[in-house]
């Protein structure tokens, strides 16, 4: 079999029904699934899970590799079809056109390369790269000799790089010299070099060399990639991994400074996201899909790499950003590639609203059949401006709500089948059960009344995150401590009286600004680095574009040293520690923060006090230090 139309639900009815038995009798409903792909041998249990534990296991006993289901399975029937085209940063610069059994050969290759440098099934392999082909092959690669891939996100800093690496004591690190987003160069290799300082376990660092900048090597450590690959040839027998054995590790913010390493295993990833992609998105034969995610995030995990090349279909990597060379940039890709689904986020779509329509109108985008949405709750404006102005009212939107965790999709519309409404990612996929909690932890059943709570899931589903890295302990009391037998999501949801889901935010310490998860506690730790802070206080304000900013409260030890030289030095700490994305917008020194008597910082406050709703506070009578609330808002920044 290749392309798998057949996976697809084609109409409302038949989504019910899916539905239905999914929930009547879960084992059966995915065994049909998992048998659409490729096992070395069958699973013997579908599905052991207790939520108490935390434990959860699907296909036991299967065993397949993941990569034979991506590559191998396509090779006889479209071998010559672009499972890859890659558009560079810089628009002059040649798209790269990446068959099926060029990927093949690439990734059977590279793998030989790791294993030539002791790679073996287990090791955790770091990798850190700007969205090229080679990103791809490198993750493929590890997944065909069972080695555990962890991608670190381009952006990140190199304490963030070596925090990620010595976490998951990765063997190898794979990296580019420098690449060129917008008209910024990066260094990656140099960004490592600083990493490296500090990750014992690294022993070999491969670097791809994306330009022809200089590159700084260490003897003995350092390899290009070019010159291992003549070392070793191009067939590579994928390994056998067991269905639970972990695929990659990816981390995501949390509620302490340390990263959180979701891991993912084989074969429950595979099926829930080729099964989502299927279905959310309902590609046929000849389309072209492009998610404009990075691969860093799961969405270029699920929805750029793993899911479309599952399904055989052909996926855009996008290198550069929307703004270069100009904000043509979108549509133009769009226009030259003719795609058919086009995946991005709501900061993006913000971002581009903002710029003159002559840019949209100027590009033929007739292609287009399904848009998407993801990453953060999508506003009405942006809804209806992507729909109006991109969709010309012909695609349906799919904003798809979902986590690092979840692995795959969970809450969205399938397109063209389930009815859209603005704001909302409406129904819930097959297998997936959610539940509202209200104030007293008790579920809101689902009675055809509206109704608003925090989101849970009852069950799991086949991409279920199956722990955190070396602490499961973690995992347990993050996701499953705060309701009992439930998997906790962080965010809250409305329901409508058909049970439509809207997604409103995150009710933890998590703020997403331009889609990406910032964790509260890893920047304060960051900016109380500094030498003259003594204390702060992370919390989001809303922006127009980026969804939320951030607004940073800062004690210093001394107040005479408040300056704005101090608050660059301490902006800069910041994307020095974790990343340029985590700079706080605004700082502002004060003399204390708002805690209550058990010392707890009273976020809520500050929440109502960046985003200038003081006219109401709510109740204050359990702060120690109520009077300070009225200095802080005295001197709070505007706009
Ligand atoms: C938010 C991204 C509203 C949500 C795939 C979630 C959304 C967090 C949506 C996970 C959506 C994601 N509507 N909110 N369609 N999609 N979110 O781990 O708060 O980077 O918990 O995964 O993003 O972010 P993550």
């Amino acid at each position: 079999m290749s392309f798998d139309e057949n996976l697809q639900i084609k109409s409302f009815v038949n989504y019910k029904k899916a539905y239905q038995e999914s929930l009547k009798n879960p084992e059966k409903f995915w065994d049909k699934v998992a048998n659409h792909f490729i096992w070395k041998s069958k699973w013997n249990k579908t599905l052991t899970w207790d939520f108490k534990k935390p434990e959860v296991k699907w296909f036991e006993g299967g065993k397949l590799n993941i990569t034979e289901n991506c590559l191998d399975r396509h090779l006889e029937k479209q071998p010559n079809k672009d499972a890859i085209i890659w558009e560079p940063n810089d628009p002059n610069e040649e798209s790269r056109h990446i068959t099926y059994k060029q990927l093949y050969l690439k990734v059977c290759q590279f793998a030989n390369v790791l294993k030539n440098n002791g790679i073996k099934k287990g090791d955790r392999v770091c990798i850190y790269m700007p969205m090229i082909p080679e990103l791809t092959v490198a993750m493929l690669a590890c997944a065909r000799i069972g080695a555990i891939h962890s991608i670190v996100f381009a952006g990140f800093s190199s304490e963030a790089i070596a925090s990620r690496i010595n976490d998951a004591t990765c063997k190898i690190l794979i990296t580019a010299n420098n690449y060129y987003r917008g008209r910024k160069s990066v260094e990656l290799k140099a960004i490592c070099d600083q990493a490296l300082k500090n990750t014992p376990s690294i022993e070999t660092v491969i670097v791809y060399r994306r330009t022809v900048n200089p590159t700084p090597m260490k003897e003995g450590r350092d390899k290009f990639w070019f010159d291992e690959l003549q070392k070793v040839p191009t067939q590579n027998e994928a390994e056998e991994m067991d269905s639970e054995d972990p695929l990659f590790i990816l981390y995501t913010s949390g509620s302490t400074g340390k990263p959180k390493g979701m891991v993912h295993t084989t074969g429950g990833y595979l099926i829930g996201t080729a099964f989502s992609f299927q279905n959310v998105f309902q590609p046929s034969k000849n389309d072209i899909y492009w998610c404009s995610a990075d691969i860093g995030w799961i969405t270029g995990h699920s929805y750029i790499v793993y899911g479309p090349l599952a399904a055989g279909v052909t996926t855009v990597m996008f290198e550069g950003v929307p703004s270069y060379p100009d904000y043509n940039r979108f549509w133009e890709i769009i226009e030259k590639y003719k795609i058919t689904q086009f995946y991005t986020a709501p900061t993006a779509i913000r971002a581009l609203a903002k710029q003159s329509i002559t840019h949209v109108e100027k590009h033929d985008l007739s292609s287009l059949k399904v848009l998407g949405s993801v990453g953060e709750p999508i506003n009405e404006e942006a809804w209806h401006w992507f729909n109006d102005n991109i969709g010309k009212g012909n695609c349906p939107i799919v904003d798809t709500w979902w986590q690092t965790e979840t692995g795959s999709i969970m809450i969205s519309p399938l397109a063209g089948i389930t009815a859209t409404r603005p704001t909302f990612a409406t129904l819930p996929l097959p297998g997936v059960q959610p539940a509202l909690m209200n104030e007293d932890g008790k579920e809101i059943e689902f009675n055809n009344q509206k109704a608003e709570g925090i989101l849970t899931i009852k069950a799991p589903w086949p991409a279920i995150a199956r722990t955190v890295w070396g602490d499961h302990e973690r995992y347990k009391n993050t996701y499953f401590s705060t309701y009992k037998g439930k998997y906790f999501t962080g965010d809250a949801a409305y329901r409508d009286a058909s049970g439509n889901y809207r997604i409103t935010g995150r009710v933890d310490d998590v703020i997403i600004v331009s889609g990406h998860n910032l964790g509260t506690a890893p920047i304060e730790n960051a900016i109380n680095e500094h030498e003259k802070v003594a204390e702060s206080a992370i919390v989001g304000f809303p922006h127009e574009v980026k969804g939320k900013s951030l607004y940073a409260f800062v004690i210093l030890y001394h107040e005479e040293d408040a300056s704005e030289e101090l608050k660059e030095e301490i902006k800069k700490q910041v994307a020095n520690v974790i990343g340029p994305i985590a700079k706080p917008e605004r700082i502002q020194f004060v003399p204390e923060l708002p805690k209550t008597r058990s010392g707890k910082i009273m976020r809520r406050i500050l929440r109502k006090i960046a985003a200038h709703k003081t006219d109401d506070l709510g109740d204050i009578s359990t702060l120690e230090n109520d009077d300070i609330v009225k200095k802080i808002i005295d001197k709070a920044i505007l706009d």
